[in-house]
């Protein structure tokens, strides 16, 4: 029988991973999967990543670059949940939809590698979770190897990211010394490569061993040991309303490639992480136990096969129950769609979905119709979800169709893939030249093959040295302040923008002209 709708909706996890390459995201998706029994062998996951693995015809520049769309959402069940994954593009296929991603979960898992700390692609998703509020649960990975001092991690997560945590367990040792973690929050100690049956020592009340064990022998545990009391003397405080609020992170240590320290942090997860939650719409918050079915569309993937112009549409739903075949509102244009072909994705393979609930991520076929950020809903009343917020682009080029017959199409194409959210445009004020912003490399090459297959164009790029976009509050200033340092655009608003070349540039114009006030829309106060 069918549980009930509410009990559904609260098994849901809905989280992705924010990390910088080669953090161990693969790796820890990989047994997070395990653990779920969502595929047999490990290695999968990553045979995708590496290209080895048979994918569909789906996306070439994908498919190059031996991505698949499988992985992009993955679903899981494990001690009664169901948990979904989504994935988070980080190698060269950084770009605007890793960022909108974050807009459609309810969690969010840092890694962090143990030897580098903080580094520059963790930062900038990190920005955008807090932007959002989205709870952080933070895993620091590679404990079986030498790395920085825990403390020292500890510390640049307060100082780089700005965000106070709370250590759920400890490490004793690292790398070739490493011996396990202190556990506080299960007040157990798990060790490092030790047979099942052995790997878990208790600790009394007062977090102690009782009785012998050779750990009490070891100088590296008697550091732990000082490490924790000086945690509980001068440390945060655990508080499950932080961790919901997103101001405070609990830290998890382990080894994702040896599977260690995997299944307890999970456990904490999941038992801490929020369920899906109401969300904001222009007719107040929408309840994600409602009968009413709603979602929003955070990424439209196309195909670049041209012999294939379908896409799928990714919709994270908020609300209600999807069932196949059912008959939706699309708020913006108020029309009435069935959603006959729809997608869930597992990790193994793409399946059918009948059902759905909030939480969970669906893909629809689509030949046009959706456009990022849309709302559907079931029933008669259209409502719209809050807007997905503009990220701030970083790489700039200066677009031009190379046939100047083909202006008409360019246009065409420029303005539909645009609205799609999948490259942001700006024009220069007087000449009206297009540039195109986009937060990674392959945005720009995606945008020219399918400018060359759906609109019959071959687009002309020149780089631009600009890579710090800043709007302007009020919208108000002195055209002639545009310089090539500090180029001044419009956005696809008509809101003014600052292009500089550099941080340099950007302090030098600041202190020139502090009567304009600049504004990153990524920043959080
Ligand atoms: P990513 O998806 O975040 O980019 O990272 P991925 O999981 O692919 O891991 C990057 C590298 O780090 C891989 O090594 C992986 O085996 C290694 N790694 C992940 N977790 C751990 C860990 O806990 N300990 C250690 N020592 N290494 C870890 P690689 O050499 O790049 O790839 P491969 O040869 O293992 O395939």
């Amino acid at each position: 029988m069918m549980k009930k709708l509410q009990d559904q909706v609260l098994s849901r996890r809905t989280f992705a991973i924010i990390s910088h390459p080669d953090a161990g995201k693969t790796t820890l998706t990989e047994k997070l999967l395990l653990f779920g029994g969502a595929i047999r062998d490990a290695g999968t996951i990553k045979a995708k990543k590496t290209g080895k693995f048979a994918t569909s015809d789906w996306m070439e520049i994908e498919k190059q670059r031996g991505i698949s769309v499988t992985s992009s959402v993955m679903q899981f069940d494990y001690d009664g949940f169901k948990v979904n994954i989504l994935d988070t593009p980080g190698h060269q296929d950084f770009s605007e939809d890793t960022y909108r991603t974050l807009t459609a979960v309810d969690s969010a898992v840092m890694i962090i590698d143990s030897a580098k700390g903080i580094e520059d692609q963790t930062l900038k998703l990190f920005k955008v979770c807090r932007m959002r509020g989205i709870p952080i649960f933070t895993f620091i990975n590679k404990l079986d190897r030498q790395g920085k001092a825990p403390l020292e991690l500890l510390a640049e997560l307060e100082e780089v990211l700005g965000i106070e945590s709370y250590p759920m367990n400890w490490p004793i040792g690292m790398g070739k010394e490493f011996l396990g973690i202190y556990d506080r929050f299960n007040n157990r100690i798990e060790q490092f490569r030790v047979d099942e049956d052995k790997r878990f020592v208790k600790l009394n009340e007062d977090g102690e061993i009782e009785g012998e064990h050779s750990l009490k022998e070891s100088s590296l545990f008697d550091q732990t040991l000082e490490e924790i009391m000086l945690l509980d003397e001068a440390g945060n405080d655990f508080s499950q309303e932080r961790i919901i609020d997103g101001t405070l992170t609990p830290v998890f240590f382990g080894s994702a490639l040896t599977t260690f320290g995997v299944q307890t942090f999970l456990d904490s997860y999941l038992q801490f992480a929020p369920a899906p939650q109401p969300r904001n719409s222009t007719v107040g918050e929408v309840d994600p136990n409602s009968e009413v079915f709603s979602g929003f569309i955070f990424k439209i993937q196309a195909n670049m096969n041209p012999a294939h112009r379908d896409r799928i549409a990714f919709l994270r739903i908020c609300s209600g129950k999807f069932e196949r075949g059912m008959t939706v509102l699309l708020s913006r244009t108020g029309k009435t769609l069935k959603l006959a072909q729809s997608t869930q994705f597992m990790a193994d393979d793409r399946s059918t979905v009948e059902e759905a609930v909030a939480g969970d991520i669906i893909g629809l076929y689509d030949s046009g119709t959706y456009q990022i950020g849309d709302t559907i809903v079931s029933g008669k009343e259209g409502f719209q979800y809050e807007k997905l917020p503009q990220f701030t682009p970083e790489l700039f080029v200066r677009v031009s169709a190379k046939n100047v017959m083909k202006q008409k199409h360019f246009h065409k194409g420029i303005q539909q893939l645009v609205q799609e959210g999948a490259i942001q445009l700006f024009k220069t004020l007087k000449t009206e030249e297009y540039l195109l912003g986009a937060v990674g490399q392959l945005q720009f090459e995606v945008f020219e093959a399918r400018m060359r297959n759906e609109y019959n164009v071959e687009v002309m790029m020149e780089r631009q040295g600009s890579k710090i976009a800043r709007w302007i509050e009020g919208d108000n200033v002195n055209e002639n302040l545009s310089s090539t340092r500090s180029l001044l655009v419009s956005d696809r608003f008509g809101k003014k923008v600052f292009l500089f070349e550099n941080e340099f540039a950007l302090r030098w114009f600041q202190d020139k002209n502090p009567e304009v006030k600049l504004y990153n829309p990524m920043d959080v106060s």
